[in-house]
């Protein structure tokens, strides 16, 4: 069998293991085993670029964060524009899959990489997803790989702003990344003990933010802390579209919701307020025990749906099973925090605020 791996989207911790997984299961249980390496995400597959694999290039990679392959983002939208010589790179793409024989196309990545991988699926190619993402937005599955990693290190900045905050009491915020879904501002926000967490699928109320900072500092806490998601919007925000958001933004002369939230906060209740962007220090680094854990799972598990023939589908996590999804089925949609969920829920009932009016 014939197998094309490719990573593509943002990295995270997680993409080398679940490689090292599927190349392991398949050499050792599916007879003539080669595995081309597709570099650059789907770019790769666009330019008919591969590399021959060997065993000992999935050794050790276990414990490595980012990917052995390279990653690009290919943006969905751009797939089927027919390009100078009016071949579109869907076009590309297929030509590729049939001049390098894959028999399977294993694509990791997360929910762009989803659409494009249920495209290519429908034009016929024979490809198996796996999840992928520190944002725990792919659809069907309950968790992600790379997303507990990121839980990790972001808990561990929190920690780290918080001696500093409490040493001058100043209120600090800390932007986590999360442009549509705040699954990871809120584990690491819970799990640091910050005293607000703000995330896109709960728009926020000013005056609620600065009540919630202002109560901080009369229980006698020296500093408050504040989880802020990259895609934490206002109230009055929720029903303009990104764009004209941005631009507003723009207009204030603040690029990001932390430099305006900063301000603001600073204004109106007097505290000494600071921003830190968390950055791609999130994505960075090695995958934990339990990415490790999961993505060993997650790789075996799909190199065994290609053994069986089984293609057009994502492998996922459900409670504690690994199962599969059609690509199908997932393709351009997302799953979000449920502002009702139990864990919001709980971090609410001891204090923690969300921002809501
Ligand atoms: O997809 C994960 C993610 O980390 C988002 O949370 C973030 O908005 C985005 O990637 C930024 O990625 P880049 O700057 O690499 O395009």
């Amino acid at each position: 069998m014939k197998i094309g791996i490719l990573t593509s989207g943002g990295d995270c911790a997680g993409l080398n293991p679940v490689m090292r997984a599927i190349a392991k299961f398949c050499y050792l249980n599916i007879k003539n085993t080669e595995i081309v390496g597709i570099p650059d995400g789907y770019g790769g597959l666009i330019r008919g670029e591969s590399v021959c694999m060997h065993e000992a290039d999935f050794e050790n990679i276990l414990n490595q964060g980012g990917t052995i392959l390279g990653t690009a983002r290919t943006p969905f939208k751009m797939m089927t524009v027919p390009e100078e010589d009016g071949e579109t790179r869907l076009e590309r793409m297929l030509a590729n899959y049939k001049k390098m024989q894959l028999d399977c196309l294993f694509t990791l990545g997360g929910a762009g990489t989803h659409k494009t991988a249920a495209l290519l699926s429908a034009e016929g190619c024979r490809v198996i997803g796996l999840p992928k993402t520190i944002d725990n937005d792919i659809y069907g599955t309950d968790v992600t790989f790379g997303f507990h990693t990121a839980v990790d290190v972001a808990t561990e900045a929190i920690d780290r702003v918080r001696t500093t905050a409490a040493s001058h009491g100043r209120t600090i915020l800390v932007e986590i990344m999360g442009n549509k879904a705040g699954w990871l501002t809120t584990y690491s926000g819970i799990a640091a003990g910050a005293d607000l967490v703000l995330i896109p699928e709960i728009p926020f109320h000013l005056d609620t933010v600065c009540d919630a900072v202002e109560r901080t500092y009369r229980k006698g806490k020296s500093c408050c802390i504040i989880a802020v998601a990259e895609g934490a919007i206002l109230d009055d925000e929720a029903a303009k579209k990104k764009k004209e958001r941005t631009f507003i933004r723009a207009e204030r002369g603040e690029t990001t919701v932390t430099a305006h939230l900063a301000e603001e906060i600073g204004a109106c209740t007097g505290a000494e307020t600071r921003g830190t962007v968390l950055g791609y220090i999130q994505r960075g680094g090695d995958p934990s025990p339990y990415d490790r854990l999961l993505c060993t799972r997650l790789g075996s598990y799909a190199a065994k749906l290609a053994k069986e023939g089984r293609f057009g589908v994502t492998a996922a996590v459900s409670g504690s099973a690994i199962t599969f999804n059609a690509l199908s089925d997932i393709a351009g949609k997302y799953k979000l925090v449920d502002p009702d969920s139990e864990i919001v829920r709980s971090a609410e009932s001891i204090g923690v605020c969300f921002g809501r009016k």
